[in-house]
């Protein structure tokens, strides 16, 4: 944690992925316990961000800083990162030939009986043995990913649409997985882990206490307020009015 108690600041951040341009300026902060929901088109940059935050190598950092715990982390590779407490679930994983599921999680650490029990409630117990995400349907994929973050226990958690692709009890199977991760139950003062979490659909917003969202529009994140009143902003005037809503609050 830095000096103000924020667990990862993000200062005025310009990224390129191959020749395009694709965050202009992103200014983020990110107290301990807090839970930050991104929403933005298409298009609009939002995995771009989590996957600079990440450090994948494909993102570009132009300009600006990324701090975690107070600590610049923008030139550390993406397993040094992890190591610090930063998890990532992708919007789209590769598959990974050769590995297998349940040996990526024991080279983690992670105990096997502990691994079984999440993967039997998430009803991947026969996919342990399989290589990661190979033929894996796409409820599946994000079952998977949730499965690798809920073990890992990253103290920042990035979730890229979590629940995009996936069908209706598993959304609510996939949901409450991630509130207990993000410690729904506990005041925000006893909370241990941030997250930053990106939905088009808000079904997630159910199961967290979010505290902020956030609308990113071509790179920018151009409105910021409490999580619901800007997904009801969005359901109502579309994203295109976010830029100039005056009722939305600035401060981000
Ligand atoms: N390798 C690449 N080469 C060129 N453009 C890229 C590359 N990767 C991403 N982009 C572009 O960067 C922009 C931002 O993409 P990003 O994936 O961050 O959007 P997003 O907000 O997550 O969208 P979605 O809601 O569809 O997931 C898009 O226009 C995308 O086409
Ligand atoms: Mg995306």
């Amino acid at each position: 944690m830095d000096k103000n108690g924020y667990l990862l600041e993000v200062e005025d951040l310009w990224v390129k992925v191959e020749s395009k341009q694709v965050l202009r300026g992103i200014n983020l902060r990110i107290k301990k316990g807090e839970i930050h929901i991104i929403f933005g088109p298409n298009g609009s940059g939002k995995t771009s961000l989590l996957g600079t935050i990440m450090g994948l190598p494909q993102y570009r950092i132009i300009k600006g800083e990324i701090k975690f715990k107070g600590e610049s982390i923008k030139n550390m590779p993406s397993f040094e990162r992890a190591r610090l407490g930063i998890g990532l679930t992708f919007q789209h994983p590769p598959s990974i030939k050769g590995a297998r599921l349940e040996n990526l999680l024991k080279v983690m650490g992670i105990e096997e009986q502990r691994i079984k029990n999440l993967a039997k409630r998430l009803s991947l117990l026969e996919h342990l043995p399989r290589e990661i995400n190979r033929g894996f349907s796409g409820g599946e994929v994000k079952r998977s990913e949730v499965l690798q973050v809920y073990l890992q226990q990253p103290e920042l958690v990035l979730l890229d649409e979590p629940e995009s692709g996936v069908d209706l009890e598993n959304i609510v199977l996939i949901s409450s997985v991630i509130g207990e991760l993000l410690e729904k139950n506990k005041p925000i003062i006893k909370r241990k882990k941030s997250a930053i979490v990106i939905t088009h659909t808000g079904y997630i917003l159910d199961y967290l206490h979010a505290d902020k969202g956030h609308v990113m529009l071509n790179g920018e994140i151009v409105c910021s307020g409490g999580p619901e009143d800007v997904f009801d902003k969005i359901k109502k005037c579309g994203y295109e009015q976010c830029a100039s809503c005056l009722t939305s609050s600035k401060e981000k």
